[in-house]
């Protein structure tokens, strides 16, 4: 009957979860005022606090006289756990409220990894304020000038992306870059950043840098990969090496070519073709191979095998 324990001990646990997770949640959005009932319906002698805040520290908290707290133009430090209980309740039961502030979302968080000739914006974010994040803006120009911004494309950054990149800059340049968040109740603070380009390298350098930003990449791969084309490049290279040489060499053999010709009608004429009676008589050697070479004709010989 034990194993019947766990699973009892789990949904005890689980029920107990639940009910400390099960706060009366209220959300309001900035600058807006908002009424909020007291959970356990207690409607005289109602006594508010804000959890880890000494009560009547904060000037826009007033208790109604229904008993309900009410919140004059929140602000986002009015976020957090808000609890009523009955003034000299013996039991001191208290209900509890999350109480959010629904802000535009926080500053992003801003970071640039230049090149040469083009950058990479990346950004985190760092809560949306409580309404999903619609757009991303992001602008740059040269840093310590008062030149209009130049927009980066698109104007409208899907709210998914999280980097992009600006290309056509200038090589060691200072651009000062800017972004922000916008949800529906409007722009976060801007973020700007400096970053200045890297000066013209080497072609091989500049391609060696490009590669560092691949941080994922399996540089094995890479070497493997340069092996294989250089090793054909490699063969193709002496291929075409033995193809010259031999083209060099071709004047040389015109003269044979003649006797190549002849080959033909020397094989036909030649009586020696035959065989048998032009053969050298050679003893059979320790592996039994009492072959004799064939004289096809006086140029060419054919050798038996030995094994
Ligand atoms: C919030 O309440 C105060 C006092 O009742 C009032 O003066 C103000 O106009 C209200 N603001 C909004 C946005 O409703
Ligand atoms: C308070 O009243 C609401 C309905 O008005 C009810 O659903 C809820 O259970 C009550 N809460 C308590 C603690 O009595
Ligand atoms: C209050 O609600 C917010 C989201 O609305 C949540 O992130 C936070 O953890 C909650 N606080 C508590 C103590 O449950
Ligand atoms: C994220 O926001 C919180 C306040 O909501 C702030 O304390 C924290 O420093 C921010 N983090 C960064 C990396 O800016
Ligand atoms: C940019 O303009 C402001 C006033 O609009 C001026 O005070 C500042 O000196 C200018 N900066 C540069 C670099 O021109
Ligand atoms: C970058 O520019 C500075 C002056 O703005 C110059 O002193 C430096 O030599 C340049 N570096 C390269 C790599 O071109």
């Amino acid at each position: 009957m034990y194993y019947m324990l766990g699973p009892v001990l789990c949904f005890v646990l689980l029920v107990n979860v639940a009910k400390v997770a099960s706060f009366k949640r209220v959300s309001v959005d900035i600058g807006k005022n908002v009424t909020i009932k007291c959970p356990l319906n207690y409607t005289r002698d109602v006594m508010w606090e804000r959890e880890g805040k000494k009560q009547g520290t904060n000037m826009n908290m007033h208790v109604l006289q229904s008993g309900s707290l009410f919140l004059m133009e929140a602000d986002r430090s009015d976020s957090g756990i808000y609890s009523c209980s009955r003034e000299n309740d013996v039991k001191d039961l208290k209900g509890k409220v999350n109480v959010t502030v629904r802000t535009p979302p926080p500053p992003l968080i801003v970071s640039i990894k230049p090149s040469t000739i083009l950058v990479l914006v990346c950004w985190e974010v760092n809560g949306t304020g409580g309404y999903p994040i619609i757009y991303f803006t992001a602008q740059y120009r040269l840093a310590f000038t008062n030149d209009s911004w130049i927009p980066i494309s698109p104007n409208h950054i899907m709210p998914n992306s999280r980097q992009l990149e600006v290309y056509s800059l200038r090589p060691n340049t200072t651009y000062e870059f800017r972004m922000w968040a916008t949800n529906q109740l409007g722009k976060s603070s801007i973020s700007n950043v400096l970053a200045t380009t890297r000066g013209q390298y080497p072609e091989i350098e500049l391609a060696r840098h490009l590669l560092k930003g691949a941080d994922k990449f399996d540089t094995r791969w890479w070497a493997a990969a340069v092996g294989v084309v250089m090793g054909t490049l490699i063969l193709l290279g002496i291929g075409t090496c033995v193809l010259l040489y031999q083209e060099c060499r071709k004047p040389y053999f015109d003269e044979d070519e003649p006797e190549i010709i002849e080959l033909v009608p020397n094989i036909i004429l030649n009586p020696g073709f035959e065989g048998p009676s032009h053969r050298n008589d050679i003893s059979p050697d320790e592996n039994s191979n009492n072959e004799t070479p064939i004289r096809l004709n006086n140029n060419t010989v054919v050798q038996p095998q030995n094994l």
